[in-house]
C-alpha cells in the first residue's frame, strides 16, 4: 500500500513501521479493511515517555482515500484504546501542513494540546 507522491512526507511507510513494532513491542500494528480489502494501515502505541496512548500511524492506499476509511478506522481505533480503562487521553501528532489529517482529526473530538514535537502539532482526545 502506498500513498500518494505528495503524502510521502506525511507518513513513514509501513515497511519502517512494521520494523519499529518488532523492536517496540508496545506498539500495535492494525490492517485496515474494508471487506476483504486491505486499504490501509494504523499502529498506536503506549509511549514510554509518558506512559500515555498515541496514534504513531495512519495511511489510508491512495486509491481508497476520501471514501471515509479514515475516519471509520480512527473510531475503531479510538474504541479499542479506550477498552484499557486505565488511560483517559489519546494523543496524535501531524506535520502542520497536513490540513487534512488535521480535519480529521478535529472532526472526531481531537483539540491542540499546545506542543509541537519534532516540528508536528500534538492533538489530544479526552474521554
Ligand atoms: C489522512 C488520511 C488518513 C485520511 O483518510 P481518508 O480515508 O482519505 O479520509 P476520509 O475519507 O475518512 O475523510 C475524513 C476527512 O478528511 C478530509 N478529506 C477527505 N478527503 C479529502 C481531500 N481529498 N482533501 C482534503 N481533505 C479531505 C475531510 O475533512 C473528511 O471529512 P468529511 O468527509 O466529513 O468531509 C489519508 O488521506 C492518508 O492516508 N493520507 C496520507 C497519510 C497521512 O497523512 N496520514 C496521517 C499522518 S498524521
Amino acid at each position: 500500500m502506498k500513498v500518494a507522491d505528495e503524502q510521502t512526507k506525511f507518513v513513514a511507510t509501513n515497511m519502517f513501521s512494521l520494523a519499529q513494532a518488532k523492536a517496540f513491542p508496545e506498539c500495535e500494528c492494525l490492517a485496515i479493511y474494508h471487506d476483504d480489502e486491505l486499504v490501509g494501515f494504523t499502529m498506536y502505541c503506549m509511549d514510554h515517555e509518558d506512559q500515555e496512548y498515541w496514534i504513531y500511524r495512519l495511511m489510508i492506499d491512495a486509491k481508497y482515500q476520501s471514501k471515509g476509511y479514515g475516519k471509520a478506522a480512527m473510531e475503531l481505533v479510538i474504541e479499542k484504546i479506550k477498552e484499557d480503562r486505565q488511560h483517559r487521553v489519546i494523543y496524535i501528532s501531524f506535520e502542520p501542513e497536513n490540513i487534512w489529517a488535521q480535519q480529521l482529526y478535529e472532526q472526531i473530538g481531537f483539540i491542540a494540546d499546545g506542543r509541537v514535537i519534532d516540528g508536528e502539532v500534538v492533538y489530544k482526545l479526552e474521554y
